[in-house]
């Protein structure tokens, strides 16, 4: 779990810290974590709904799968909202990378379903009755630091599982890889803009 921990840091510390899950979110979180739990069912159900309604995603899961999925999207939820969402989070955040490569969820998936809680947790602080507005932006502002911060750490986990794996599979040093990527992008950038 040490090497998850390094990579979920490595991704924190790539992003510009307005951007970032913060302690004052966290601190929003505790404040409204019954209300927000009680979002669960239907958070679950319509994340599902979603994928199970494009081909793509819907193709990513066997036969009779959803009901494991939605528990484990459940498990993720309560954690979540009871935290502490601190660097051993994150860690599980960057293995979640690794499981999603096993399970060829690729990145274009997980970054369009981030932003989906986000957006959900946005109507539902906006159009909850018991809540001043000063309570739902701070929900909200809290959510989407929230969910950058998770989809830039299992997808920078989910890139470090490939480099790793060239790596293991034919040896070659990380640095070289990236190396090679940069020379080999530059070639085909050449290319594509025509100079
Ligand atoms: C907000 C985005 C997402 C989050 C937070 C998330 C979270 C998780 C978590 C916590 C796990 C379990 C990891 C563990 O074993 O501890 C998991 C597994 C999995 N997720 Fe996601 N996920 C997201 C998006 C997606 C998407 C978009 C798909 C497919 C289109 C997907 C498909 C799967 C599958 C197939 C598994 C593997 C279950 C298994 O074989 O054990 N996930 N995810």
């Amino acid at each position: 779990m040490e090497e998850m921990i390094k990579v979920a840091r490595e991704a924190l510390h790539q992003m510009p810290p307005a951007s970032r899950f913060a302690e004052a979110d966290a601190a929003v979180l505790a404040k409204h974590r019954e209300l927000l739990l009680s979002w669960e069912d239907e958070l679950v159900e319509r994340f599902y709904d979603t994928l199970f309604a494009h081909g793509p995603t819907s193709a990513v899961f066997q036969e009779g799968e959803r009901p494991g999925r939605e528990k484990t999207l459940q498990n993720w939820w309560r954690k979540t909202m009871h935290g502490p969402i601190d660097d051993a989070y994150f860690g599980w955040m960057a293995m979640v990378g690794l499981v999603h490569v096993v399970r060829d969820v690729p990145n274009p998936m997980m970054l369009a379903m981030t932003p989906f809680i986000a957006e959900f947790i946005k109507e539902k602080a906006t159009q909850e009755a018991g809540l001043d507005a000063a309570d739902a932006n701070a929900i909200v502002d809290a959510f989407q630091r929230l969910m950058n911060t998770v989809g830039a750490v299992i997808t920078y986990g989910y890139d470090h599982a490939r480099t790793d794996a060239l790596f293991s599979v034919v040896g070659m040093d990380v640095g070289l890889l990236q190396r090679l990527t940069h020379d080999e992008a530059q070639v085909r950038l050449t290319k594509v803009r025509g100079t």
